[in-house]
Parts: C-alpha cells; structure tokens; sequence
C-alpha cells in the first residue's frame, strides 16, 4: 500500500514515544490519523498539533469494548481505514519472582491483548476497503528476551507469533501484516524505572530516534514487508531460535554478562 493522503490511519499508544512519531509521519504524508491512548490532554493536544484530519480518541487497549468504539468511531468519521498499527504498550523490567504478579497481568493485557483487541476491531475495516495493512509493534525482546524483562519479552514474543500466523492467515485476502522490532528507542516506556533498569539495558545512552523508527516502519509497511527491524541490528536477535549460545556470546559481548549469565 502506498501512505499518503488517501490513507486513514490509527496508532494505538499515540500519545508518547514510538506512537506519536509514528503519528507525526503519517499526518506529515497528509493521513488521516486516529490517536489511540488513554491520556485525553496529550490527545487532544497532538490532534490539535497535528491538523483537523488528527482524530483524538481516548481509549484502554486493554477493553475490547473501548478498542471497537474508538476504532468504529474512526473508520465512521473519516470514511474508512487502511492501516492500523498496534503499538500502546508499558514496561515494568525487574527480577521475575521480585515483580507483583499484579504487574505481570497489566503487561499482559495492554501489550498482547490490546494487540489482540485492537486486529479485531481493526480488521473488518482492513478487509472492507478491499485491501490494508495491520502493523504490530513488537521488540527485539520478541526475538530474544532478556533477563530482568521475562513477562514483557513473553508479550512481546506472543505479538511477533500471533502477527506470523495471521500474516499468512491473511494471504489472498488483500490484506496484510508487518511486524515491527524496534531496539532501544528514546521515548517514556521506562520512566518509571530509570534508576532500577538492568546492567544489559544501555537506552539511556545509547537510544534511537523514534522519528528514524518512523520513517523506517512506513517504508516497510509501504513495501508490505513480513517485519522492520530498527535499528538494523536488532535482526540478529532472530538467530537465537536456530543459534541461542551463539546470539549468548554475542550479547554478552556487546551487553556484558547480565545480558546471559548461564554458560549452557
Ligand atoms: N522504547 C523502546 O525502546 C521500545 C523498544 C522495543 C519495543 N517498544 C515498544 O514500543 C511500543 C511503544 O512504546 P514507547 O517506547 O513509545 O513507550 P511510551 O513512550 O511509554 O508510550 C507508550 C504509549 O502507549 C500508551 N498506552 C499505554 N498503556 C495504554 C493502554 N492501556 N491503552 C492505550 N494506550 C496505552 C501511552 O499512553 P497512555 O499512558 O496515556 O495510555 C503512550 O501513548 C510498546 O509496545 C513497546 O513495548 C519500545
């Protein structure tokens, strides 16, 4: 698909980060943009920012009922919708037994049932227009999870498996899906957590833009590619399903030994 201004577009988690980069592309090639989160202020506000075609609607990706009203209420007012992209998610990294299960279930709704809620309520309208895409935003953490982050990689591998299967589910419907694997990005998802995050993580340093993320996930969704890995790099997380001890020395080459403590 080509993005420009025929397109109707909805981003879930606009308000921040990755999503309102990836809002602020699609509206600069003349998009309609449906901004999905659930601060009403920032909506409004970047809705106002980003022109009178922006639709603010404030929404939890975690209840399937708001995920449908806010996607109908789009689809309605701009006439239809091309591309939907699924990427509201939080973070909450910590040793696994030391972490409130309570935290365990949030990251678990919100990035991979919001990713569920939001293909439903996205895809008749995807189908209904003869032909769109579904892009999902996963994380190189989907490829390969680190330590300190198990149940937020488990969301994220859940994303990337759910996104292959429907990809091909989808064949000769004219719709399709595109798997986004972002690195370390600059944006709000770890906030909360500066001061806790594990040795391995170098965000803070080192992070990428979410603008070149942006243009990158819109050149791939444009050449309807299987998946987007941004920074390039992030791709060789893929080989640790068929090389783990490999993708182990690399990384802890690269990250030190919190990033694979175990030898075997
Ligand atoms: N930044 C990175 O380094 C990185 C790396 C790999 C993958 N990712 C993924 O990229 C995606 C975006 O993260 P980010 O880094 O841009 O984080 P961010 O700056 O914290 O932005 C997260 C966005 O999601 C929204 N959101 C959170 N919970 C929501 C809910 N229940 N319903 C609707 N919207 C919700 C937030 O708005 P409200 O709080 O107002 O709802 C905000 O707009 C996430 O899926 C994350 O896992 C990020």
């Amino acid at each position: 698909m080509r993005v420009d201004a025929s397109t109707r577009a909805l981003v879930t988690g606009a308000s921040r980060g990755i999503g309102r980069a990836l809002a602020e592309a699609l509206a600069a090639r003349g998009a309609a943009v449906g901004l999905v989160a659930r601060g009403a202020d920032e909506l409004e506000a970047l809705a106002a920012r980003l022109g009178p075609r922006a639709v603010a609607l404030p929404c939890d990706v975690g209840d399937p009922a708001q995920v449908s009203a806010a996607v109908e209420r789009f689809a309605e007012e701009s006439g239809g919708l091309e591309l939907a992209i699924a990427n509201a998610g939080i973070a909450h990294y910590g040793r696994f037994e030391d972490q409130d299960p309570e935290l365990h279930e949030r990251m678990t709704r919100i990035n991979w049932l919001g990713t569920v809620h939001t293909a439903r309520a996205a895809l008749p309208h995807l189908r209904g227009g003869g032909g769109g895409q579904l892009a999902i935003v996963s994380s190189g953490a989907g490829l390969r999870a680190f330590p300190d982050a198990a149940v937020y990689g488990a969301t994220k591998a859940a994303q990337r498996a759910f996104a292959e299967a429907l990809r091909h589910e989808l064949a000769g419907s004219g719709v399709s899906v595109t798997t986004i694997y972002p690195g370390e990005i600059e944006s709000e998802l770890h906030a909360h957590e500066k001061a806790t995050m594990p040795e391995w993580y170098h965000g803070e340093e080192r992070a990428a833009e979410p603008a070149a993320l942006a243009r990158a996930v819109l050149a791939g969704i444009e050449a309807d590619r299987r998946s987007v890995a941004y920074p390039r790099e992030v791709r060789l997380l893929a080989l640790n399903a068929v090389a783990p001890g490999l993708v182990d020395a690399l990384l802890r080459r690269l990250r030190g030994p919190s990033a694979a403590p175990r030898r075997r």
